[in-house]
């Protein structure tokens, strides 16, 4: 089923006011497959994309409330990140729950205290917004659940999803397991630009011990923001291409998750990620993420694959950091072919 904006405003009754004091909740990152890179209006996406659900790499929130006397215009909260308060990261987090209180009206009635840590390190140029802001989302939605009548299932997953992708485009994808979809696409079913969804078919077995290790070439904050990359596209040169690209990438890439073609999803999974820097160093003004230990690592990983036939590739993220997926048959092979030659921290997750 479809669900537009309007679904997600609360029309039900309250039902009682009282809430649980604290609510503990962990959401996973996630690596794309087909990328989202561009985005208009409220964080709707110019084209759809495709992910995997990492298991390893989370963020764990708990949130403490304290129910307010009078309800404010404007959520009042503290956060912490590894227990050290963090006012910098408020004003996104302010911004976030400006956009979402249409939708949970509730959350004004209390004072948040937001505890979050990640499972990766730290500065380790891991994206946490998206596994962050589907915590939040979660954490919102476990409120609504007690607050209001219930609702179906559907309608939670979704709201949740829809929730965190107005916190950050990519934390849409964050919310459920092991892959799912965001964007309308004209041939895949309930597909929508509000929320991602977990495709309707059945994940080829190929795909369930599925590995992504990521390898930390560059732990510093990225130099030009993936915001900053979005609003590039606007008047890239190859915009219309590379639309056209993504909605037929999108369809391949469900068909190859479906089938299982291991020789297929590793063609199109590299050139989806080169084309994502591509997009980078044609756009005006240019910029080059990738460095040359990106590069060394990735020739190294289409050597070792043309000469031994393991079916190993790599994606890349908006950084220098390469994610090496493969399935987890071939990990002790990748160990001392692959793995031992690289001299960077490596984060081996899961899908
Ligand atoms: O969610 P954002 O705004 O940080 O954008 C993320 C974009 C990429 O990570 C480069 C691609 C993707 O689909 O996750």
């Amino acid at each position: 089923m479809q669900f537009t904006e309007q679904d997600f405003i609360i029309t039900s009754p309250i039902k009682k006011i009282s809430v649980p004091a604290e609510i503990n909740i962990s959401a996973p990152s996630n690596i794309a497959l087909v990328k989202y890179w561009g985005k208009h209006g409220l964080q709707l996406p110019m084209n759809p994309s495709v992910s995997f659900t990492l298991n390893k790499s989370r963020t764990h929130t708990i949130v403490r409330l304290t129910a307010l006397d009078k309800t404010g215009e404007n959520l009042r909260f503290k956060f912490f990140l590894n227990e050290k308060y963090q006012p910098d990261f408020e004003p996104k987090i302010a911004g976030f729950f400006k956009r979402i209180k249409i939708y949970a009206p509730f959350i004004n009635a209390y004072h948040w205290e937001i505890y979050s840590h990640n499972t990766f390190p730290h500065s380790s140029g891991i994206a946490s917004s998206a596994s962050g802001f589907a915590a939040l989302a979660k954490i919102i939605i476990e409120l609504e659940k007690q607050l209001y009548t219930q609702q179906t299932a559907e309608y939670y997953n979704k709201k949740v999803s829809f929730l965190a992708r107005l916190g950050s485009g990519s934390a849409a994808r964050s919310t459920a397991h092991p892959v799912m979809i965001w964007g309308q696409h004209p041939q895949i079913d309930n597909t929508s630009d509000l929320y991602a969804i977990v495709p309707d078919f059945e994940l080829h077995p190929v795909f369930k011990n599925f590995r992504d290790s990521i390898v930390l070439v560059e732990k510093e904050q990225k130099k030009v923001s993936s915001t900053a990359g979005h609003n590039l596209m606007h008047n890239h040169p190859f915009k219309n291409i590379r639309k056209k690209q993504a909605f037929d990438h999108t369809l391949q890439m469900s068909e190859y998750l479906k089938t299982g073609d291991l020789k297929k999803f590793i063609k199109l999974t590299e050139a989806e990620a080169l084309e994502l820097h591509a997009l980078m160093m044609t756009s005006n003004p240019n910029y080059i993420l990738m460095q040359p230990d990106t590069l060394k690592i990735i020739h190294l990983i289409r050597e070792i694959r043309n000469r031994t036939d393991l079916p190993v590739c790599f994606t890349l993220d908006a950084g220098a950091n390469v994610h090496i997926l493969y399935p987890g048959n071939i990990s002790t092979e990748l160990e001392t072919r692959l793995f031992k030659k690289i001299n960077f921290e490596i984060i081996h997750d899961f899908v």
